[in-house]
């Protein structure tokens, strides 16, 4: 496997991931546990901030203590779903921006189309995660990724909760430079594109649309 792809085995990741894969789990908890996921996994993603030492009065004495250096992120939610994860990760980073990014599947090529794109003004300077729970044939993923970079996004990675075999290898042949999270690998995409044995249609079970 590429050395891009991170798989977060933190216990409290895995145990998560089983809670949602569970088809008895409703919306409510299905949404609370896709945000605390994405929260848990962001800790990760984002450990190597770089930091600078600044002195801090405390009541006591000075302090030389370490504080985030400048470093100004942004997360690109792929839509629907990923819209769940940005509550979990803004808890952690609050400064950072929103870009929203919507591809459909045209039906007749199976392409993936953009049909919304609207991004920080100065993505330029930003280091952008972009976030969707799954990550299955990869063919949003690599549209996403394509406005990035004709964006001139400081740097890219993705964060997704489950990922699938196929969209790795896609994605990780058309994007090496592209840093992959993901909290499992699982086994395949079945004939309609769903990853087995995964948790179903994020979106879906995320809103009760279905
Ligand atoms: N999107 C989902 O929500 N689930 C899958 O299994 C694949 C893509």
């Amino acid at each position: 496997m590429s050395n891009n792809v991170m798989v977060i085995e933190h216990p409290l990741i895995q145990h998560k991931i089983s809670l949602l894969r569970d088809k008895m789990t409703g919306a409510k908890e299905f949404r609370e546990l896709v945000s605390e996921t994405a929260m848990l996994m962001c800790y990760e993603v984002t450990r190597d901030l770089p930091l600078k030492e600044v002195e801090i009065a405390t009541p006591l004495a000075m302090a030389k203590t370490k504080i985030i250096s400048g470093r100004k992120l942004a997360f690109i939610p792929i839509l629907r779903a990923g819209q769940g994860m940005i509550e979990g990760v803004t808890a952690l980073v609050p400064a950072a921006k929103i870009g929203h990014i919507g591809t459909f599947r045209e039906p007749n090529t199976n392409e993936s189309i953009l049909y919304y794109c609207k991004l920080p003004e100065d993505i330029s300077e930003r280091d952008a995660i972009i976030v969707d729970p799954m990550l299955a044939t990869g063919a949003s993923l690599c549209v996403a990724i394509d406005e990035l970079k004709k964006k001139n996004a400081k740097s890219i990675k993705f964060m997704c909760i489950i990922a699938s075999p196929e969209g790795i290898e896609n994605v990780t042949r058309k994007h090496p430079d592209v840093e992959i999270y993901c909290g499992v690998i699982d086994d395949y995409l079945d004939e309609n594109k769903y990853i087995v044995p995964g948790l179903g249609d994020a979106g879906d079970r995320m809103f009760g649309t279905k």
